[in-house]
């Protein structure tokens, strides 16, 4: 479903993806995972061609995102590292707003509408604005405007970054109501969020990947022996 064939990014002097290739297929839930500076927000936003790449290709179902990047985009319900919120509107506005953008047909407006609401528990908060919400509310918003249209592919970048254990483990169980029939990547370093979540993880490190492997394989070490996922972490950052 998701193909990246050599992806390189440069800023100015400063390399941040160096040589980056995988697949995902149809229904995969993966971690990327990596230190603070690995590369991690940079390739979502190449992903979901909000940035070009300096060189390689992305294909989506086949599909050069560089050559319709308009498609690309309407199969991809994305939260970037700062969510894209309208404080001055309420939750419902601001939602209602999102599916205009994303051509949600505008009889079934409504009905996306409520349905989103009461997916991302944001129905006590539909009438407030989003200035006055706690973190979590706002992430759990930016999460309502991400899956507005359905997507088949969500990309989420670390979407529990700076909320509590309790905002952590409402989110955790969204993102796993959202995984049903869905393509899902999510960025995080917390480690053990991604052992709940994901099935695969594609560990970056300066801009390559490291490792790609079922989170099972991972929790090997080279003897056999079962290890955690920050053994495994802080072995490849060492
Ligand atoms: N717009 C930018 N301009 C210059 N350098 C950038 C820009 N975006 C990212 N970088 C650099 O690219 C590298 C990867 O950053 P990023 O993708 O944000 O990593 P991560 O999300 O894993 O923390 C870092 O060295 C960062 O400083
Ligand atoms: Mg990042």
């Amino acid at each position: 479903m998701i193909t990246t064939k050599n992806i390189r990014k440069s800023f100015g002097s400063t390399q941040a993806l160096k040589g980056i290739s995988f697949e995902i297929q149809k229904g995969e839930i993966v971690g990327f995972l990596g230190r603070n500076g690995a590369g991690k927000t940079t390739l979502m936003r190449i992903l979901t061609s909000y940035l070009p790449a300096t060189s390689g290709h992305v294909t989506i179902d086949g599909k050069d995102i560089a050559r319709d990047s308009l498609s690309a985009r309407r199969k991809i319900g994305y939260l970037p590292e700062t969510p894209p919120l309208y404080p001055a509107m309420t939750v419902k506005d601001y939602v209602t707003f999102a599916a205009r953008l994303k051509d949600v047909p505008a009889k079934n407006i409504r009905k996306q509408v409520e349905k989103v609401l009461d997916e991302c528990y944001l129905r006590n908060v539909a009438d407030k604005t989003i200035a006055v919400l706690s973190k979590g509310y706002q992430q759990r918003a930016g999460i309502a405007q991400a899956i507005i249209n359905d997507p088949a592919i969500l990309i989420l970048d670390e979407p529990t970054n700076g909320l509590d254990p309790v905002q952590i483990r409402r989110m955790r169980s969204l993102i796993q109501n959202l995984e049903r029939e869905r393509t899902v990547i999510i960025s995080t370093h917390i480690l053990s969020e991604i052992e709940q979540i994901a099935r695969r993880v594609l560990i970056i490190k300066e801009g390559m990947i490291v490792a790609d492997d079922a989170i099972g394989n991972l929790l090997r070490d080279e003897h056999g022996a079962a290890c955690s996922l920050e053994d495994v972490f802080l072995r490849i950052n060492a």
